[in-house]
């Protein structure tokens, strides 16, 4: 491969290997990003496209699977890689090569407008859950991309905002999924961040991109800057970043007629360039950001900029031959040289009831008092302003049009006998790039008496509330909109039994939490929504989830409470929490969480037998026999967490080392066996780099970061 790849790049004219770095716009229409072939030598074109949930190939349809965050809540990384493996094969139906995702920034900030589109606050499951994705996805002869790299925390001023981390924050927390991604998944592209970090865009960013990916982790595949995330000619040139998209202005990029979005309703019109570029800048000002710098005038420094600086000796040609041998690469490793494109499939019953299992598994029981399930007779009232539609996800490039999709109600009146709706408030309107809500979407009968009258006259009533995230803009707060809160507690003065279903991009408040009977989230569920949530209300399923972030009693309760650290102040945002984020904070502050990270009840009555640590050749082995001792079918996660106590630095409380999930049927019983290396303990310390702090340090096991079922002390 190197030697073909290298006789090209031999054989290629400056012009056709400028073209061979930078975007340019798709003669097809529908791919996110496009670089052009050099027909000359058999090169074929590259086509990369959105998202992370599903694939956004412009005007065309496909499976919208549930949001990364309920991917993550599955704590299961078979499951993620059979998702990854969908994934590929519809990019693949669709003519794309690339997918721009997994997103797999760490949760830093609980309301972070695109908190979905990524996995945890904790490294160590952003990982696991990362590493399958990207090799399911590759794994069907299509690049996945590894994004935004890195510490691209929040959306308020995105482009501009700068992340003032430590390194052994940067090394400790927001670096190893990309690590990992690299090391484990041999992921083939990485996106750099609009932001900066320390100072430096990241698409500039030499030590980060050249010194720590590429040569300390040996990453050999295509740095891919974000859509016009790209600052410069010669300092992104000489940083190693290696693919400027997309290459064109956004006139040329948004294409002026959009084929039919909506199979039946002839579909929305993009937004138009005012209403995009407004909606950007608006949006960012509503989120008191401040006014975000416009989308970047040259939208191709990898053109004539890069070329003058080459014809002036500014910089060598050597430098260009480099990003041409990797974007070779990866065209190569994909088969394209060859011609191989695989065929993919798309909508298949596979894809289907895979959308249906991630919705069921990252379900989160977080609190139950005996209501859940349902019993199928039960009369039902669905209640909610937007319980009529599924969520299929957040606004943004993530968005996805699916070929089918089931609302909460249609599902729970499929499966239970009677089954009455009341929308109870007016429906919260959903932040979408590409299909804006028209106004005036008030439903006159939108009446919380309503609601009242339906929950007093049902066995029990369900209420489905959510909150709107998208790309571009953080929530305001942890709170749900609109007047979902008042529903939820007028419903439950009401009714007999109160289940109240969440969907969400991350936690939310819950002032009402003690007036109702059951709290299931589901995150954006996707296209199976309805389904999913049918099958965990009657018991037909498992909600199988844990929390992969904490759910806070309030946004002050979180590291980012002030206003240096979240939005930040003059375009730096202050990660002085260092690595004390999620529930390493509420670890070291000692603060009670509403329901901890890695909470999550099942259907099943588990019981913890004997746990035992043994000391192995590179660490420990953690044995845990788990017994379920009640009458119904579910999962356990069993979770390990380790303690740097022999640190001479402050470290947190404990840090996720290890996981299993597990299913158990009644009456059985199953033993875990979970590995923990001994580098599992090590602290980043800026002098001597990784470090394994010699002496007693803990090890302890249990059912969430909180509810710990055996503690040990190991020597290290
Ligand atoms: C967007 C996002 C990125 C996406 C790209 C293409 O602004 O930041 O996640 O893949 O541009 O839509």
């Amino acid at each position: 491969m190197e030697e073909e790849v290298s006789r090209l790049v031999d054989r290629l004219t400056l012009e056709e290997k400028l073209r061979l770095i930078r975007g340019a716009a798709d003669p097809e229409g529908t791919a996110t990003g496009y670089v052009p072939g050099v027909e000359r030598l058999d090169i074929p074109p590259l086509r990369l496209v959105d998202g992370p949930l599903g694939v956004r190939a412009m005007g065309e349809r496909a499976t919208a699977f549930p949001s990364s965050i309920a991917l993550a809540s599955t704590w299961d990384p078979d499951l993620a890689r059979e998702f990854g493996a969908a994934l590929g094969r519809e990019a693949a139906a669709h003519g794309q090569d690339v997918v721009l995702g997994p997103g797999m920034n760490l949760i830093r900030v609980p309301h972070c407008g695109r908190n979905f589109e990524y996995y945890s606050e904790d490294p160590h499951l952003t990982a696991r859950i990362g590493v399958p994705t990207i090799d399911g996805i590759q794994s069907e002869g299509v690049a996945a991309t590894a994004k935004h790299y890195v510490a691209n925390n929040q959306e308020t001023n995105r482009y501009d905002v700068s992340a003032d981390v430590s390194e052994r924050a940067l090394r400790e927390l927001y670096l190893p999924g990309f690590r990992a991604a690299v090391e484990d998944g041999d992921v083939l592209s990485v996106m750099s961040a609009y932001n900066r970090v320390n100072g430096t865009h990241m698409s500039d960013h030499e030590r980060l991109l050249q010194d720590v990916l590429k040569d300390e982790w040996g990453f050999d595949g295509v740095v891919v800057s974000d859509w016009w995330g790209t600052r410069s000619a010669v300092a992104a040139a000489e940083a190693g970043l290696d693919l400027e998209m997309p290459g064109v202005g956004i006139e040329a990029f948004l294409p002026e007629e959009m084929p039919a979005q909506g199979a039946d309703d002839g579909g929305a019109e993009l937004p138009d360039l005012d209403d995009l570029e407004g909606m950007v800048d608006s949006v960012d000002a509503d989120a008191g950001g401040g006014p975000l710098p416009p989308i970047p005038e040259f939208p191709a420094y990898f053109g004539d900029p890069l070329r003058e600086a080459i014809e002036s000796g500014d910089v060598d040609e050597a430098v260009v031959d480099e990003k041409v041998r990797r974007v070779l690469r990866l065209v190569d490793r994909l088969g394209r040289l060859e011609g191989d494109a695989p065929e993919g499939t798309l909508d298949t019953p596979e894809h289907r009831r895979l959308a249906r299992d991630v919705a069921v598994e990252g379900s989160v029981l977080l609190a139950n008092d005996g209501v859940l399930p349902l019993d199928g007779g039960d009369s039902i009232g669905v209640i909610g302003p937007n319980a009529d539609a599924a969520k299929l996800g957040g606004g943004g490039s993530s968005e996805v049009s699916p070929l089918v999709e089931t609302s909460p109600l249609e599902g729970l009146a499929e499966r239970f006998d009677e089954v009455a709706f009341e929308r109870g408030a007016e429906p919260i309107a959903e932040s979408s790039f590409f299909n804006p809500t028209e106004d005036g979407q008030a439903d006159a009968d939108a009446s919380i008496e309503d609601a009242v009258a339906l929950a007093e006259s049902v066995d029990c009533a369900v209420v489905v509330a959510q909150d709107d995230a998208t790309e571009f803009r953080d929530r305001p707060d942890l709170a749900l909109p609109g007047e979902q809160d008042a529903l939820i507690e007028a419903v439950a003065d009401a009714a007999e039994r109160t289940v109240v279903v969440l969907r969400t991009s991350g936690p939310v408040t819950m002032p009402w939490l003690e007036s109702v009977d059951a709290v299931l989230e589901t995150w954006y569920p996707g296209q199976a929504d309805g389904e999913a949530l049918a099958a965990v209300l009657s018991g037909d399923a498992d909600p199988g989830g844990r929390l992969p972030v904490t759910f806070g009693r309030s946004a002050d309760d979180y590291p980012t409470a002030g206003e240096e650290a979240f939005p930040g102040v003059d375009g730096v945002a202050s990660y002085d929490e260092g690595v004390f984020v999620g529930y390493r904070h509420f670890d070291a502050a000692d603060v009670d969480p509403l329901f901890p990270f890695g909470h999550g009840l099942s259907y099943a009555t588990v019981e913890y037998g004997d746990v035992t640590v043994t000391e192995t050749e590179d660490g420990f082995e953690v044995a845990a026999t788990v017994r379920n001792v009640g009458d119904r079918a579910g999962t356990e996660v069993v979770q390990v967490y380790a303690g740097t106590a022999a640190a001479p630095v402050p470290c947190p409380e404990r840090e996720l080392v290890g996981f299993e999930a597990v299913s158990l049927e009644p009456g059985t019983e199953t033993t875990v066996r979970i590995p923990v290396e001994r580098e599992a303990f090590a602290y980043y310390d800026d002098a001597d780099g990784w470090t394994v702090p010699d002496g007693t340090n803990d090890l302890v096991v249990g059912r969430s970061s909180r509810d710990i079922e055996a503690a040990f002390r190991v020597e290290c």
